[in-house]
């Protein structure tokens, strides 16, 4: 039984997410989508429950994806799932040479965890949650770019933090 994870931001999650975590878990037996705090992106648009919320609307229909929510280190989070791979993203070569980096950090704490980074699909390359974001502020229509069931959610909380221009 082989245990993913493949974790994120998510604010908010994306198509090309979904995209992520539909083939990511047909090559494991568990994936869980993991929530967590990039201390780098210092003032998310949405809460770690509001975007755990949208995660878990949006992962409701695979039978072998769960979400939850991690504050901590990462290989700790793998350590608890006696998770041995982690999943990541890449839209280029910039996303690419991050998440090789991340990996060499991940796997010089704990070495017997694998990344494995699986390119975007073509459909979703242009697009990433910041630019959901962009498009959140400047109430652009969301249904191309995020999952159907997160819309909603997404709209309502945005009206009522009025981070609309
Ligand atoms: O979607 P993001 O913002 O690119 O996700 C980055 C994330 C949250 C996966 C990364 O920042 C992370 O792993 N944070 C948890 C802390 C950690 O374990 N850092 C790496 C080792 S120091």
């Amino acid at each position: 039984m082989v245990t993913a994870i493949y974790p994120g931001s998510f604010d908010p999650i994306t198509l090309g997410h979904i995209d992520i975590i539909e083939r990511a878990a047909k090559c494991f037996d568990r994936l869980y989508v993991c929530v967590m705090v990039n201390a780098d992106k210092k003032s998310p648009m949405f809460t770690p429950e509001e975007r755990m919320e949208f995660v878990k609307k949006a992962v409701a229909r695979f039978d072998n994806v769960e979400a939850e929510t991690w504050s901590g280190l990462l290989t700790d989070y793998a350590d608890q799932k006696q998770a041995t791979v982690l999943v990541k993203g890449a839209r280029n070569v910039c996303d690419f040479d991050a998440e090789y980096q991340m990996s060499l950090i991940n796997k010089g704490i704990k070495s017997d965890l694998e990344t494995v980074i699986l390119p975007a699909s073509a459909e979703y390359i242009h697009f990433s949650s910041s630019m959901a974001r962009e498009m959140i502020r400047y109430r652009q229509p969301l249904e191309k770019y995020l999952p159907a069931e997160v819309v909603l959610a997404v709209d309502e909380s945005a009206e009522q933090k009025q981070i609309r221009r």
